[in-house]
């Protein structure tokens, strides 16, 4: 192996492609791309964030949906990354996104994304968004025999280093199962 260093770099494959969904004070709902966030326990997400309208949307609601990204919405969900409400009032609608509200939270399901996160505030300290994670909900069209399921979902990954996003490809283990060959 000869490897080639690049530095201190936010750099991971694969990465995610989160849409958080909030409501401002006034209920217009708005969406961010976030390729910076991992679930940090079983009911907590922790996202890596700047300010932005989506800041000061949760911190009047105390409440975001994290949607994932999909292989269909890629411009909508791209675009939501690169223009801010702050700029452009109806961003949401001009992603061709419409909202439902939660039953959970007070901040918007996402139509266009099957799959979401309803999560609560827990803390937002020196651009960390920490978020309790109350309900994760998904549409039928992507569930099989009661499980979500990838090849339905068709979630896309962020490419970092080529700011590309990228489609999922094959099953290619069992987790928890496949290295039990090796064990003693
Ligand atoms: C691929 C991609 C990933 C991004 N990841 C993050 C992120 O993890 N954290 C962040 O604060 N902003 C991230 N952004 C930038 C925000 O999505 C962007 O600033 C957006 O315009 C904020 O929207 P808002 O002001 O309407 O809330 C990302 C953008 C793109 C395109």
């Amino acid at each position: 192996m000869s490897r080639v260093d690049f530095g201190a770099k936010p750099i991971m494959f694969p990465q995610p492609v989160l849409i958080v969904g909030t409501y401002d004070g006034n209920g217009v709902p708005n969406a961010m791309n976030a390729a910076w966030g991992i679930t940090t326990d079983f009911r907590e997400i922790t996202i890596s964030m700047s300010e932005h309208k989506t800041t000061k949307n949760f911190a009047v609601t105390g409440a975001f949906t994290v949607s994932m990204a999909t292989e269909d919405q890629v411009i909508a969900c791209d675009y939501v990354g690169i223009e801010s409400a702050d700029k452009v009032p109806d961003k949401f609608a001009r992603a061709g996104f419409h909202a439902t509200k939660s039953a959970y939270v007070n901040a918007p399901l996402i139509d266009e994304l099957p799959m979401a996160l309803e999560c609560k505030v827990k803390s937002f300290n020196d651009g960390i968004l920490i978020g309790e994670i109350v309900n994760v909900s998904a549409d039928e069209s992507v569930i099989t025999d009661g499980k979500i399921d990838p090849k339905k979902l068709k979630p896309i990954t962020f490419d970092p280093c080529n700011n590309a996003y990228i489609a999922l490809g094959e099953k290619v283990g069992n987790a928890f199962k496949d290295g039990a060959a090796l064990k003693a």
